[in-house]
């Protein structure tokens, strides 16, 4: 048996196409998921160009759905579960998850909701843990119009602390002061004070300008670099009190960290701005919008192979 998936084409636009790809198969301590919808990432899209993601292999890494199979040695949810997840090969009908890379998602969540979370939120919690949040520290979150930066300043604020938000333009800033941001700023031209913390999602000049503003103390986390712009430091920039610059990836296991966004979604102290939703048979139409900035917060797909629509309570979540 076959499913439909989008997979790795370097030759078409975007990189992703759809095929129908053998039915997937668990291993012991993964579930079956049906998957109802996916988001689409900034990574999802670098994997697919740059081949890390080989050619006709399947793409995308959140999904949210119903596990269909459980696992066989007993671990995890049972049939019939809601869950989200972040697993590799997520954009298919039908995809593998280790019981470690997924949560359960509640009936008061939507599963549109939860297929934004994996990626973006893990990245905005986690490199904000890294970097020590505590209530009142400066947070400054750079690329905040974007996935990963919306969580950010939500996740910031939520704890206490005086967000600073940067944004390209003030159209791309839209709803980020109501989502917690003390500040919104256009670029960091006008950032008149140090920060204690900065969420870097840009890199390329913005990162370099960033750590100069950096207090003695602080953390910058490297977490994207969607400029694509290289980072010149001026000389002896990093010499001073110590202060540090970390890279950050998501790995290791994800359960956990996906099951306190969960909560935080149903207790209604983070919301999940979706810029761009539709099927995914107009991938490249998400991906060409992401890539030109024009998604406000998270893009979408509903796998709705053959006309198929998941149930109506997926769904709460009006595309703009
Ligand atoms: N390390 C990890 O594990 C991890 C996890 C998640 C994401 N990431 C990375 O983190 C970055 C942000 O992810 P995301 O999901 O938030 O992406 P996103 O939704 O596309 O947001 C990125 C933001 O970057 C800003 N940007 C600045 N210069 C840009 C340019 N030249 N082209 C495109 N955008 C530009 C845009 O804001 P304005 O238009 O307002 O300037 C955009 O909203 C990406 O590089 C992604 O790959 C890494």
């Amino acid at each position: 048996m076959s499913v439909r998936a989008l997979v790795v084409d370097p030759s078409v636009s975007e990189s992703v196409r759809p095929a129908d790809v053998p039915d997937p198969v668990a291993g012991p301590d993964q579930v079956v998921l049906e998957v109802h919808h996916a988001s689409l990432n900034h990574g999802d899209l670098n994997d697919a160009r740059t081949g890390r993601v080989p050619p006709g292999a399947v793409l995308g890494s959140d999904a949210a759905g119903v596990v269909v199979q459980a696992a066989a040695d007993g671990t995890g949810p049972a049939v019939g579960t809601r869950v989200v997840a972040l697993t590799a090969g997520a954009f298919a009908e039908r995809t593998t998850v280790g019981v470690d890379g997924l949560a359960p998602v509640p009936e008061s969540v939507d599963l549109v909701t939860a297929a934004a979370l994996p990626v973006a939120g893990l990245a905005a919690l986690r490199s904000l843990r890294a970097a020590g949040l505590t209530s009142r520290k400066r947070v400054l979150v750079t690329g905040a119009s974007g996935g990963v930066g919306r969580f950010a300043v939500q996740l910031a604020a939520h704890a206490g602390a005086h967000v600073i938000a940067s944004v390209g333009s003030a159209g791309r800033g839209e709803g980020l002061a109501k989502a917690g941001a003390a500040e919104v700023l256009i670029g960091l031209a006008d950032l008149d004070r140090p920060v204690d913390i900065v969420i870097d999602n840009v890199g390329g000049p913005q990162l370099v300008e960033a750590w100069s503003m950096l207090a003695p103390g602080g953390s910058l986390q490297s977490v994207g670099w969607t400029s694509g712009q290289p980072a010149t430091f001026p000389p002896y920039s990093t010499i001073g009190p110590a202060k540090s610059l970390t890279s950050f990836v998501n790995e290791g296991e994800f359960a956990a960290d996906l099951a306190i966004l969960v909560q935080l979604v149903a207790e209604g102290a983070l919301r999940t701005e979706i810029g761009w939703h539709g099927s995914w048979e107009n991938v490249a139409e998400a991906g060409k919008a992401l890539r030109g900035r024009q998604v406000n917060g998270k893009a979408v797909l509903d796998i709705d192979t053959h006309g198929r629509r998941h149930a109506a309570e997926d769904v709460v979540v009006e595309p703009r």
